[in-house]
């Protein structure tokens, strides 16, 4: 018997591309090879990567950089690019980096078997189309392993928004929305293998329409599912929160109290040059009819500083938004030049202003966050427990608004939901104790 080939997958950008390291892993698995946490021992290295800022998709050239020892003293060693940069620059990474073997995108991942039987024949591999076929439908079906207590689920991929900044309609390319059916029984299959909290994904998850009441409909759905303890769903456009999702976040016990609800920015100019296609007021109502169900709803947000002609007044209208709303986290970017997108061709600001603007926005933000984490104390809430913490007899686990809470919790196993009175709150996350 040959030994099994060893697969190493580095993973870059959001959680999408969690979803899909795992799911390509599972369909090599079919194919013989299992998984190394070392890129020194592998037989094929796959790298799944983001092109969302520049930075991202430079860092896939450096990390190419550092297997050139690795391929000269391996040459049977198999490197392949996936995920964003290979759809966005496609051939141009092989001209680039000659040592990569296979690029594939994706919308392609079904065909990363017949990709590497390529690869390994000699061959130059690649393929960024955007065929018709569920790509998951294609992919070997999930084994039966057992696995931690949260998963991701993708429900919907792709995005027909066209922010005027973003690459993400170009490399995930349109809307689409796996059924519903399929949905749910992958998430009994995931809780069958011991997850109890399912977090759905999408670009624009909230645009799901797999399911004839579309992702309210879902959650509802997959609510009834025991065993299954909790829901969360990332990431939304405030255009697409609909009546019946907004009702979920009040009457769905199961869908947790905690929102990633992007505004971008907080002046109206600004949003329109982005094309967001909603005003500042708007989101501001739409927040109020989410807290007006959901009193306790922690939201989070992202934010970019520095769009081309963003001046002092439309920064001041973006904190005055975070002042107003109360993040309980947030993510924030300087504007990055993306090519082939519209905003990248006007006048841009100068790094300087950039820093200086998100330096302002993050101590905002990091205030506002520590606020609402220190507000915890005293508290009793429902942490999902998720791994053994540094101390012994200490667990980790999530609370409800998405905060690490640790536990001296004699006893609990991974997967256990208990009462946790908070005692503490350090700079990144809680201590409790059993109640
Ligand atoms: N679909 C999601 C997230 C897309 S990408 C949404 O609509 O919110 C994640 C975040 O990256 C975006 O919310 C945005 O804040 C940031 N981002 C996207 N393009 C960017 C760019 N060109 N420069 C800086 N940040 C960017
Ligand atoms: Fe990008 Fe806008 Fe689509 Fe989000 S909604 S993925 S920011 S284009
Ligand atoms: Fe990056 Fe692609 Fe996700 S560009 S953020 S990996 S959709």
């Amino acid at each position: 018997m040959t030994a099994p080939k060893k697969l190493f997958i580095k993973t870059y950008g959001c959680q999408m591309n969690v979803y899909d390291s795992e799911r390509m892993a599972e369909a090599m698995g079919s194919q013989g090879y299992v998984a190394t946490d070392s890129p020194d021992d592998a037989d094929m290295i796959l790298l799944n990567t983001c092109h969302i800022r520049e930075k991202a998709a430079e860092k896939v050239y450096s990390e190419l950089g550092r297997y050139k020892g690795l391929k000269a003293a391996k040459p049977d060693l198999k490197i392949g690019v996936a995920g964003c940069v290979a759809q966005a620059e496609g051939e141009e990474i092989m001209r680039r980096q000659p040592m990569v073997d296979l690029v594939v995108g994706p919308q392609s991942y079904h065909r990363l078997p017949e990709l590497t039987a390529r690869a390994q024949a000699g061959e130059k591999a690649l393929d960024t189309e955007f065929p018709e076929e569920d790509k998951f439908e294609h992919l070997a079906s999930r084994p039966k392993a057992k696995r931690g207590p949260s998963a991701f689920l993708t429900v919907q991929e792709g995005c027909d928004k066209f922010c005027a900044f973003c690459v993400v309609p170009y490399t995930r390319g349109a809307e689409v929305s796996r059924p519903a059916a399929r949905i749910l029984s992958e998430a009994r299959d995931l809780v069958e293998r011991g997850v109890r909290e399912i977090t759905l994904l999408g670009q624009n998850v909230n645009a799901y329409h797999g399911h004839e009441r579309g992702l309210g409909g879902l959650i509802r759905g997959l609510a009834a599912i025991d065993g299954l303890a909790r829901i969360r769903f990332t990431t939304s456009h405030p255009n697409d929160m609909d009546d019946d999702l907004i009702a979920a976040h009040g009457d769905c016990e199961k869908l947790m109290p905690y929102l990633h609800l992007p505004v971008q920015a907080g002046s109206d100019r600004i949003l329109k040059r982005m094309n967001r296609q909603h005003t500042r007021d708007d989101y501001f109502r739409l927040i109020d009819r989410l807290r007006a169900v959901r009193p306790d709803l922690h939201l989070s947000g992202d934010f970019i500083v520095g769009f081309p002609e963003e001046t002092d007044e439309d920064f001041a209208l973006t904190l005055d938004l975070i002042e107003r709303v109360e993040y309980g986290s947030a993510f924030s970017f300087k504007y990055s030049p993306r090519p082939g997108t519209p905003a990248a061709e006007r006048d841009q600001l100068t790094e300087a202003v950039k820093d200086d603007r998100l330096h302002r926005l993050q101590a905002l933000l990091t205030r506002q966050q520590r606020a609402l984490q220190d507000a915890m104390v005293g508290r009793v809430v429902t942490v999902l427990f998720e791994k053994p913490g540094r101390m012994t007899g200490q667990m980790v686990g999530k609370s409800e608004y998405l905060h690490a809470v640790h536990v001296q919790a004699e006893g609990v196993s991974a997967g256990d939901l208990r009462r946790v009175r908070i005692v503490e709150s350090g700079p990144n996350s809680l201590r409790g104790e059993l109640a």
